[in-house]
């Protein structure tokens, strides 16, 4: 028999049959001492393994980042060293609300995860196809997955509670709009910007520090579905986004989205009429314009799915010199929450895995845990400070201070800015009068389940972001504003 080609147990031992289980006579019960049988049996039980807690359902696919314009007098990052340099990535996008085995083609936010293999370690940009979020304090962030997942009684989505939360946060307004709109359901992951939502910092070989805003523009087109068009899609094929990035890069279609950064300083930020720190907010491109940076292609499909998507760890606390955080208390969240859940989901030595370990050398001081596959850094020295020089900490990376203000405690940041409506309805008035139709269409139908008294609340709220948002909503609705006091109640 052919050697190469041979069944093994895990332990290696040749499989005598794959077909007939090990019994006393012909007709008679199972041996234990089967120890294939039991084998097959007890790593199926095992196959499973905690799905992401949101964004369950995605596609992922590696692809090269090439720089295409210098920015160097802003970041140092090696990344964007030189024009025309290459970083190997990979990208997972996802929906957010549905399970693993989700449709694909459903209204909901779409994840835009990217991990850069660079020389000075991983860089995780972990985004949206959105700018803005629901909130901007990360105590909500809980309760949204609870309203957006399944009712705890009914096993079924809750459009009430969904609702009674979104419209309980004003600030949840210009997020809404956006999911309502045409662009709530992108025809596929191809067709869609991302967005690195928060604010981040970058630094330069001056240690000098900027704010930045990260975009990535499709070079294949925004398209998006109608409701009635994705609900025909998803009767027929409930993985239309996985199929389509798949398919489009085994036919050598490698889909493109140019890079580029919004900046601002830390002078200007100071000045800004609005918090730049706000994940509820965008900078605007006429204040902060569109700085063309790089552009990325995904340019192979992943061999094996489990290991490589579902395996894959996207964290923002992976973050290389030369890139950095803002004080977004969303983003300081997240700092804590992604490699925390990580350590559950796939284990504490998740990051040595070929998808997540970087591809430069890396000398931690962390040791054992559970299945460490690596050497454990063999015979290094797993202490520090030590007598040497194993391994030198980079001092000389530390950051320039960030000046603060105010006491430590509970801020309310209502009394620090409570202008929820202005950007959405600024958003509501760059739509055509098509969109807005669609926009009140999509939101009444969305809405229909829901008590009048959480409509009327919404109402409200589109209404202070503009007079005829309010009211197309409402009549698409069957409702009228007569009798509603249409006052702000948020303002000081
Ligand atoms: C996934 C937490 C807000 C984008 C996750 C996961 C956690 C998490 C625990 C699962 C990670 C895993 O198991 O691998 C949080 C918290 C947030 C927050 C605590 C706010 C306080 C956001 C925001 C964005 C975002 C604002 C986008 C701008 C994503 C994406 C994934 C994800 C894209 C999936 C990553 C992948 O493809 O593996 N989030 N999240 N999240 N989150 Fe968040």
């Amino acid at each position: 028999m052919d050697k190469q080609r041979r069944f093994t147990t895990a332990g290696g031992a040749p499989v005598v049959s794959n077909h007939d289980s090990m019994s006393a006579g012909a007709r008679g019960p199972l041996l234990l001492q089967d120890v294939w049988l039991i084998e097959k049996l007890a790593n199926f039980n095992r196959e499973l393994i905690p799905e992401r807690r949101m964004h369950a359902k995605g596609s992922g696919a590696f692809g090269t980042f090439t720089v295409t314009h210098d920015i160097t007098k802003y970041t140092k990052a090696k990344i964007f060293s030189e024009v025309g340099k290459k970083t190997e990535m990979f990208a997972r996008f996802s929906t957010v609300a549905g399970e693993r085995g989700a449709a694909d083609a459903e209204r909901d936010i779409r994840g835009f995860a990217l991990k850069f293999y660079t020389e000075e370690g991983n860089w995780d940009l972990v985004g949206n196809n959105t700018p803005v979020f629901f909130f901007r304090d990360p105590l909500h962030f809980t309760d949204l997955n609870h309203v957006v997942k399944r009712d705890p009684r009914t096993n079924m989505h809750n459009a009430n509670s969904n609702w009674d939360f979104w419209t309980s946060l004003p600030e949840a307004l210009h997020q809404v709009t956006i999911v309502m709109s045409d662009r709530g359901i992108p025809k596929g992951y191809r067709h869609m910007h991302g967005f690195g939502s928060h604010t981040y910092a970058m630094i330069n070989e001056d240690n000098e520090r900027v704010w930045v805003k990260f975009h990535f523009r499709t070079e294949q087109g925004i398209e998006n579905l109608t409701g009635a068009q994705a609900s025909e899609i998803i009767g027929n094929d409930r993985e239309s986004s996985q199929r389509d990035l798949y398919e489009a890069i085994e036919r050598g279609e490698f889909p493109k989205w140019k890079t580029y950064i919004q900046v601002m300083t830390e002078k200007e930020a100071r000045k800004l009429p609005y918090n730049p720190f706000d994940l509820t907010k965008v900078w605007y491109k006429g204040d902060f314009p569109l700085i063309p940076v790089g552009e990325f292609e995904l340019n192979r499909n992943p061999d094996n799915y489990f290991a490589e998507v579902e395996q894959a760890a996207f964290a923002p606390s992976n973050i290389v010199p030369g890139l950095s955080f803002s004080p977004d208390k969303m983003l300081q969240a997240r700092i804590f929450a992604y490699a925390d859940a990580q350590r559950y989901r796939l284990g504490v030595n998740h990051y040595q895995l070929p998808v997540n370990a970087p591809k430069c050398p890396f000398r931690t001081f962390h040791r054992d845990g559970a299945m460490r596959f690596d050497g454990n850094l063999g015979s290094t020295l797993g202490y520090e400070p030590n007598s040497y020089g194993e391994w030198e900490h980079n001092t000389e990376l530390a950051e320039p201070h960030l000046a603060l203000e105010g006491g430590a405690g509970i801020h309310d940041f209502r009394q620090d800015d409570n202008h929820y409506f202005e950007q959405p309805g600024k958003l509501f008035r760059l739509m055509s009068a098509e969109q807005q139709q669609r926009l009140f269409e999509t939101t009444a139908a969305e809405m229909a389940p829901v008590e009048e008294f959480i409509k009327r609340r919404h109402i409200l709220h589109c209404y202070l972001a503009d007079p005829a948002y309010g009211e197309g909503v409402a009549k698409a609705m069957g409702l009228t504003l007569d009798g509603m006091d249409l006052t702000n109640p948020y303002t000081k």
